[in-house]
């Protein structure tokens, strides 16, 4: 059990709030570090700081006095490296021991998958500092697969037959927990967490299909179909790119395979897209 509060970043969202939750549950004190605090979460236990990864100042009076803090990867965005490499500095700066970053599964300088590349640098830029680290590497969220299908039940991307070991938020939240509540035995340590299953997109939507009572279907796009079909929503390239690149992270095998860190860590086994609550 740690002896100082600590430190949750992303509380305001759906991981950082479910592992925030589970924190207070097991009666540790808390600093939500929040960049809007009528949007943090009420828990008791939990003083509410005010930050952004980039305000040195407030960041610091939040991170003062905490050995152990959660550092939840922010939104995608250009800025979202410098934004990370303040955080750390600040957080390396004030004394920080351990942080346990949310990263993500096979994160490295050339993964297929662009976001991942972001993860691999954020990752090494913790490692250069002095304090040591705990990389979660998450897969694709599991909560994030029914929402690949369109309104029309389609599931369009190009990820051939490749398969993805996506892992429940649920998952990474009690996995994240024990580690905090022992931050100290997991330092310097790299866990890649996944479900229990690896299943091709075709599987995907047809279990997809049973749950929602609907009929799903997966479309396997070639990537300039990908392209094409993506060109509607007027996103920025760098965006478009991380889009299509999941699919093709999956097409290249480099999401596919399952470990047992999270049943190793949380005590149970993870959970199966069959077993997923949707609505
Ligand atoms: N493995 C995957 O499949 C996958 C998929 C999507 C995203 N991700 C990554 O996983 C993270 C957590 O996922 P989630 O579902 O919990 O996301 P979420 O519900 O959108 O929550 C993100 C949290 O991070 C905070 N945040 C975002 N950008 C920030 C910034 N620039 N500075 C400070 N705080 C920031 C948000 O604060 P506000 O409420 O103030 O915005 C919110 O509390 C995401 O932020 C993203 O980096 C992973």
């Amino acid at each position: 059990m740690a002896d100082t509060p600590i430190a949750v970043t992303g509380c305001t969202g759906r991981l950082g709030g479910r592992i925030a939750r589970r924190l207070a549950d097991q009666g540790v004190a808390q600093r939500l570090i929040v960049r809007d605090a009528k949007r943090a979460p009420s828990l008791p236990g939990a003083e509410v700081h005010v930050a952004t990864y980039r305000d040195r100042d407030a960041l610091s009076r939040a991170l003062e006095g905490v050995q152990t803090a959660l550092f939840v990867s922010a939104k995608e965005a250009p800025t979202r490296l410098e934004e990370h490499f303040a955080f750390i500095e600040t957080a390396a700066a004030v004394g920080v021991e351990t942080l346990v970053y949310t990263s993500f599964y096979g994160a490295a300088p050339n993964a297929t998958f662009t976001f991942a590349r972001d993860h691999w640098a954020t990752e090494q830029r913790l490692r250069e500092q002095r304090f040591s680290s705990v990389m979660l590497r998450d897969n694709l969220y599991l909560d994030f697969l029914p929402m690949m299908a369109g309104d029309d039940g389609v599931i369009r991307g190009p990820a051939g037959n490749g398969r993805v070991a996506a892992v429940a938020q649920e998952d990474i939240a009690d996995v994240a927990t024990a580690v905090l509540l022992n931050a100290r035995e997991h330092r310097g340590r790299t866990y890649s967490l996944t479900g229990p299953q690896s299943l091709t997109l075709e599987e995907v939507a047809a279990v997809l299909s049973r749950k929602l009572g609907r009929p799903i279907r997966y479309h396997a796009e070639s990537i300039e179909e990908a392209y094409r079909s993506r060109a509607r929503y007027g996103a920025e390239p760098w965006q478009v790119d991380a889009w299509v690149s999941t699919y093709t992270a999956i097409a290249a095998g480099e999401l596919s395979e399952v470990t047992t860190d999270v049943e190793r860590l949380a005590g149970h086994a993870p959970t199966r897209l069959e077993d997923l609550p949707v609505t």
